[in-house]
């Protein structure tokens, strides 16, 4: 009927894996665990329910379309000016804003592949190239001499997520650096730091807050440990001209007026975040202690994490579909990671321990 550009002809939507509310009626079990989009399993901190319930009388009036609050409490807790933070409905909301901003004809983007698959979609829903580097399949990291490499005069900007978004590895502060040296001040850096909180603990990750690059446009979410991934609320943090373009160009009143609220009120609450970050340490020691074995015996790999989730390579796409579909009959959701090119690979979750317990028990009677 009528045409539209190929690129979006040819887009394939981003499947999420499958919900609780499926599951419960595909198998009739009451019993879940979703072990699949690295939500915060501890819910979210009850200053963001105060600060959403006071919002609730203000939902007839638009959004402030500053996020003028929000912008504050995010410029005190990180020490960076207000006209260097932007927000918007989700980080991933934010990244489209960006691209469509700064992406002009003939303009490429870099990236690896294996890494997040929101800004994949994004890429390939625009005209421009984007170069996949390939990731070492040894240690899953990113090869940034290879994404240097394909560094051309047509090179606009480059993705990097660190922690790495299905791989839960990073790039060192040293290899940052190393690297940084090396990309021309007229390529943009995207650097999607959606598991900062659980990194940061580690002396080696670089926060890239800390170097204050003009080229570098950090990105974090209030989806992951601030557990609020239903209500859609992001942040941007970069040069202050970047900042005022993307604040110009986003949808007048993204993030809504709940979205708003309940971000200011989770950065009240430390407490939480450290509950949180404690919770993930002790899931991970858990599921290294309980997997140990297995990868002993060569049955998988366990990739070594930063973040809230563990990749494990069980070397075959037919043993995670064994895996998958066999853990799913038993209400236990997990990733299958195939859509981000590691059809061997699965990602799971850090849960609750009786769920990281449940992930384990039936895991364990597939070998
Ligand atoms: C690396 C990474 N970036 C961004 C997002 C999405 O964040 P938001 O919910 O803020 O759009 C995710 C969610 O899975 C992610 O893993």
């Amino acid at each position: 009927m009528f045409k539209t550009p190929d690129y979006i002809s040819n887009l394939k939507p981003y499947i999420p894996g499958k919900s609780i509310e499926e599951l419960e009626r595909e198998f009739g079990l009451t019993e879940i665990h979703k072990l699949a989009s690295n939500e915060n399993p501890l819910g979210h901190s009850p200053k963001a329910n105060e600060a959403m319930s006071k919002a609730i009388s203000e939902l007839n009036r638009y959004p402030d379309v500053g996020s003028v609050v929000l912008r504050e409490k995010i410029s005190d807790k990180f020490g960076i000016p207000v006209e260097n933070i932007a927000v918007g409905s989700g980080s991933e909301g934010i990244m489209a804003n960006l691209l469509r901003c700064y992406l002009c004809e003939g303009d490429e983007m870099i990236t690896s592949e294996a890494t997040f698959i929101g800004f994949q979609v994004l890429a390939r829903g625009r005209a421009n190239k984007t170069h996949y580097v390939p990731m070492s399949r040894k240690t899953y990291k990113f090869d940034l001499d290879g994404i240097l490499d394909r560094i051309n005069e047509n090179t606009k900007m480059i993705y990097l997520c660190n922690p790495n978004n299905p791989t839960g590895t990073i790039f060192t502060k040293k290899e940052f650096g190393d690297f940084y040296k090396q990309v021309p001040e007229g390529v943009m850096i995207i650097l999607d730091e959606a598991y900062f909180e659980y990194a940061n603990a580690y002396e080696e990750y670089p926060n890239s807050l800390l170097y204050r690059y003009d080229n570098v446009v950090t990105f974090r979410t209030f989806s992951k440990i601030y557990g609020i991934a239903g209500l859609r609320a992001g942040y941007a943090m970069g040069h202050s001209d970047i900042i005022k373009t993307l604040m110009k160009a986003k949808l007048p009143f993204e993030p809504n007026t709940l979205a708003q609220a309940a971000a200011t009120g989770a950065l009240d609450d430390d407490e939480f975040l450290l509950k949180s970050v404690k919770l993930n340490s002790e899931g991970y020691e858990y599921f290294k202690a309980e997997l140990a074995e297995l990868e002993k015996k060569g049955a998988l790999k366990l990739i070594p994490t930063y973040a809230n989730f563990i990749m494990l390579d069980l070397f075959s796409e037919e043993k995670v579909n064994t895996v998958n579909e066999t853990l799913l009959s038993r209400g236990v959701i997990i990733r299958p990671l195939k859509p981000f090119g590691l059809a061997n690979c699965i990602r799971v979750t850090m849960g609750l321990m009786k769920e990281n317990q449940a992930f384990i028990r039936e895991f364990k009677k597939l070998f």
